[in-house]
C-alpha cells in the first residue's frame, strides 16, 4: 500500500455506494441525485443520499428540509430515505469558505461517523469538477460506480469527459453517463432538441460506457426541486420524470453489473 494513498472507508451494510459526478457546475446533478434517489426508495430499496458538495449543498432546499443541528440524530429521513449535508449544518446562506483537506475531513465524516446502514443504496451527491476534492472522495468512499452527468453542449462535455478520467484514474468503475437538458417536449407533444443534442452518446461511445439516460428540459424539475419535492415522486406522469424513473431502471441493472464484474477484478497495487 502507498501510503500516500487515502484508505477506503468501509461502510458495513450499505450494498451500493453510487457517486452522482460531473465535469462542472449547474449540469443538473443534485437533480440526477435527488430523482435517482426518490426512484430507487419509490420501487422499494432501502436508499440514502449524501450531499457531498460541500460548497453548494442542495439537498435541505431539494427536500424541503431545514433541522436544528444540535437536536437532530443524522441521518435525517424524508419520503423514506435518509439524508445527510453540509447544509444541515450550516446556514446555506453562509458561503462556507473551506479548503481541499477540510472539506475531504467533512466528507469522510459523513461516511464514517453516520449510520447509514442498513442500505440497499447509498447515492452521493459529489461536488462539481476534478480536483483535490472531488479526487479524494472517489479515492476515500467505498464506490460501486460513477454516473457522470453532462448537458450536450461541447463545453459541458469536455468537463465531464475529465470526469471520466478521473474516475478511471482511481480505478472507480464508470456505470455510465446522462444527457440532462436533452431535449424539451413541446405543448404539442411534439421533441425539441435546443441544444445540440447527442452529445452524451458520443461520450458514452468515445469511453465504451452506457449511455444511462435523456432527460428533458422540464420546467417542473426545477420547480418540483424548489418545492422540496424530487419529480419523480412529485409528478410522477411528466416526460422528464418517466426519463428520470428509466434512468434508475437502468442504473439498477448496470450498477449490480458493475459490482458482480468488480468482484472479478483483481486488487490493483499502485
Ligand atoms: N432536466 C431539467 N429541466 C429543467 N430544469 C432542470 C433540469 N435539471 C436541472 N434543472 C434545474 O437546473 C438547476 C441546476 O440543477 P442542479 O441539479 O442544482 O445542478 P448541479 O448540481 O449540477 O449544479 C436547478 O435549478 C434545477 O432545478
Ligand atoms: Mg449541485
Amino acid at each position: 500500500m502507498n501510503p500516500g494513498m487515502p484508505q477506503k472507508v468501509v461502510l458495513p451494510g450499505v450494498k451500493q455506494v453510487i457517486a452522482v459526478a460531473s465535469g462542472k457546475g449547474g449540469v443538473g446533478k443534485s437533480t440526477v441525485a435527488a430523482n435517482l434517489a426518490m426512484a430507487l426508495r419509490m420501487t422499494g430499496h432501502a436508499v440514502g443520499l449524501m450531499d457531498a458538495d460541500i460548497y453548494g449543498p442542495s439537498v435541505p432546499i431539494m427536500f424541503g428540509l431545514s433541522v436544528d443541528p444540535k437536536t437532530t440524530p443524522f441521518p435525517v429521513e424524508k419520503y423514506g430515505i435518509r439524508l445527510m449535508s453540509m447544509g444541515f449544518l450550516v446556514d446555506p446562506q453562509q458561503a462556507v469558505i473551506w479548503r481541499g483537506p477540510k472539506v475531504a475531513q467533512a466528507v469522510s465524516q459523513f461516511l464514517t461517523h453516520i449510520n447509514w446502514a442498513p442500505l440497499d443504496y447509498l447515492v452521493i451527491d459529489l461536488p462539481p469538477g476534478t480536483g483535490d476534492a472531488q479526487l479524494t472522495l472517489a479515492q476515500t468512499a467505498p464506490l460501486t460506480g460513477a454516473v457522470i452527468v453532462t448537458t450536450p453542449q461541447d463545453i459541458s462535455l469536455i468537463d465531464a469527459r475529465k470526469g471520466l478520467a478521473m474516475f478511471r484514474e482511481v480505478r472507480v468503475p464508470v456505470i455510465g453517463i446522462v444527457e440532462n437538458m436533452s431535449y424539451f417536449v413541446g405543448e404539442d407533444g411534439k421533441r425539441y432538441d435546443i441544444f445540440r443534442h447527442g452529445g452524451g452518446r458520443k461520450l458514452a461511445d468515445e469511453a465504451g460506457v452506457p449511455l444511462l439516460g435523456e432527460i428533458p428540459i422540464d420546467p417542473l424539475v426545477a420547480e418540483s426541486g424548489d418545492a422540496g419535492e424530487p419529480i419523480v415522486s412529485k409528478y410522477p406522469q411528466s416526460p422528464a420524470a418517466a426519463a428520470y424513473l428509466k434512468l434508475a431502471a437502468v442504473v439498477m441493472e448496470a450498477s449490480a453489473h458493475t459490482a458482480a464484474s468488480a468482484e472479478k477484478l483483481p486488487e490493483v497495487q499502485l
